[in-house]
């Protein structure tokens, strides 16, 4: 089973970047621990801060992949042509934010992005590409 995930602008500074919100936990340590829990995906990991490279990304994985977990971060709220691309695409995406973004700034509660996935995962930190990842397991 091949599942990618794909995570969006500043994501590249879990860790350092704001850890109240965020935690203290790197990305790429995170995802070490993620590919151990499941040796029977066949994991890819893309990480861009550009929003043109995380459509090609989408598009790339998008039409063979068995799932697609995504924090598009920043973009969730502003990019219709990401929303355009999931909606283009056959692989099953789940949405996952890090920090509860209906309990912050007004402009977070807008997702482009949530209506075109199978399901979102909000605010329960790293965790949540754990738990997508086993919905998408049950789920193939
Ligand atoms: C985020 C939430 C977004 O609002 C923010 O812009 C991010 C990260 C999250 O994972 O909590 O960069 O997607």
């Amino acid at each position: 089973m091949k599942i990618a995930i794909i995570n969006g602008p500043n994501l590249n500074l879990l860790g350092t970047r704001e850890p109240g919100i965020y935690g203290s936990q790197g990305f790429d340590e995170y995802f070490k621990g993620l590919q151990q829990l499941f040796p029977q995906v066949a994991f890819s990991y893309f990480q861009s801060n550009i929003e043109g490279e995380l459509i090609n990304e989408l598009q790339r994985v998008g039409f063979d992949y068995d799932g697609i977990v995504l924090n598009p971060a920043g973009y969730t709220h502003t990019s219709v042509a990401i929303g355009d691309a999931i909606a283009a695409l056959k692989t099953t995406v789940v949405e996952v934010h890090i920090s509860n973004v209906h309990a912050r700034e007004e402009f977070r509660k807008l997702s482009h992005v949530s209506g075109k996935s199978a399901g979102s995962i909000i605010g329960l930190g790293l965790k949540g590409y754990e738990l997508a990842v086993r919905w998408l397991i049950e789920h193939q």
